[in-house]
């Protein structure tokens, strides 16, 4: 019989590709999110719409499951964690302190979730050069505000439930995640389908608004790297927290040159410092990743990007904001 999954936030980006993952590794998948998926019908068997900040919601979802793989989280890009602590650290802790022990009351045996690099010290993170942060480097404390406490609060939960009540709690760290089907505008979108929007949108030799100076650096995982090592990290013996993302350090103003070689169009930077910048640099180091899974991420940022610039572009033009794409080169 096929294994059964409940994907969470499966309305989401990464959650609506963890579906795709499973059905096609043969898994019978229930998803679930208080929306459906906005750009193509989610591939799970079953999809249910449901407020997972509810304790009853959650006893719901969790039912006759045998993995969790929980992604529904209240969360956006810089712009958007920076002006919304409450809602991200009220709304994300009622979501997995309910999901945990309804997974434990429902007998699931492994749950995974989805923690975040911005649970590292903004201490370490303070130049573009920054030194690849190692999973112990995480304390002593100092998070992002909001988003960044519930992560931390949470993996400390996911310990607990592990070494209290036996289940098999994994936990990824992700450094900012990139693909095709992701939120590329609205204010939730994380920077690479930001500059992907704004060159698409942007005239040959137009100026595109970028936060800050540009000189910030981060590094990217393309969603297909993710999803892989979600699974390989859940059906492993590791349950301490994991950095999942790639170790290939750029910056902003990189990031822009890059979208801008692959739409063939050249922009001009319009710097706007008063724009949240979030860390001055994010790394991961990838020993313990490598060590523990044998794998790490391998898609090359130039060749996620590409898809990722191709398909923003192709809804821009679906929804009448660009005419066609362009076809000039820089
Ligand atoms: P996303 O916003 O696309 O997906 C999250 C989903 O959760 C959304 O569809 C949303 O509707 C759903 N959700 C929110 N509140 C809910 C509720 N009360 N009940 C049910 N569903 C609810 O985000 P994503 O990029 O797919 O992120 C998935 C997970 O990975 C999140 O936990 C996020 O914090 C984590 N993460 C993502 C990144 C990244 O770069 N994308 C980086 C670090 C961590
Ligand atoms: N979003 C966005 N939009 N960022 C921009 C833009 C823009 O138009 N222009 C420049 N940036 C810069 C930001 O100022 C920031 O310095 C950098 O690009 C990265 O921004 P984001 O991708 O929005 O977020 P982040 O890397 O600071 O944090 C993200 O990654 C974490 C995991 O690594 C967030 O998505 C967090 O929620 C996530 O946990």
């Amino acid at each position: 019989m096929a294994t059964r999954a409940l994907v969470t936030g499966a309305g989401g980006f990464i959650g609506h590709h963890m579906v795709k993952y499973l059905v096609a590794a043969g898994y019978w998948v229930r998803g679930v999110d208080v929306k459906e998926p906005e750009y193509e019908p989610s591939a799970a068997q079953e999809f249910e719409l449901l407020d997972l900040r509810r304790w009853d919601n959650c006893l719901m979802a969790t039912r006759g499951v045998d993995e969790v793989y929980s992604f529904a989280a209240d969360m956006g890009g810089i712009g958007y964690i920076n002006e919304h602590h409450v809602d991200s650290a009220r709304n994300n802790v009622l979501i997995s302190t309910h999901m945990l022990e309804a997974s434990r009351t429902n007998g699931v045996s492994r749950f995974f979730f989805s923690s975040s690099a911005c649970v590292y010290p903004q201490y370490l993170q303070s130049s573009p050069d920054v030194k690849p942060l190692k999973e112990e480097d995480a304390s002593p404390y100092d998070p992002d505000e909001g988003y960044g406490w519930e992560k931390l609060f949470t993996e400390k939960l996911c310990q607990y439930y592990y070494e209290d009540c036996g289940l098999e709690t994994r936990v990824a760290r992700f450094h900012n995640v990139y693909g095709p089907l992701g939120t590329y505008d609205g204010g939730k979108e994380k920077a690479p389908a930001a500059i992907c929007r704004k060159v698409a949108l942007a005239t040959p030799g137009d100026e595109i608004e970028v936060w800050g100076d540009g000189l910030q650096t981060r590094s990217f995982m393309h969603v297909d790297d993710c999803t892989e090592g979600v699974f390989r990290l859940l059906h492993s013996e590791h349950h301490q927290p994991l950095n999942l993302g790639t170790d290939y350090l750029i910056t902003i103003n990189g990031l822009v040159d890059l979208v801008s070689a692959i739409a063939g169009k050249p922009v001009k930077r319009r710097h706007n410092m008063e724009g949240p910048q979030g860390v001055r640099g994010r790394n991961s180091d990838n020993s313990r990743l490598r060590t523990v899974l044998g794998w790490e991420p391998s898609i090359l940022l130039k060749d996620g990007l590409d898809v990722t610039f191709h398909w923003i572009e192709e809804q821009l033009i679906k929804d009448g904001s660009i005419t066609s794409s362009y076809s000039g080169t820089s």
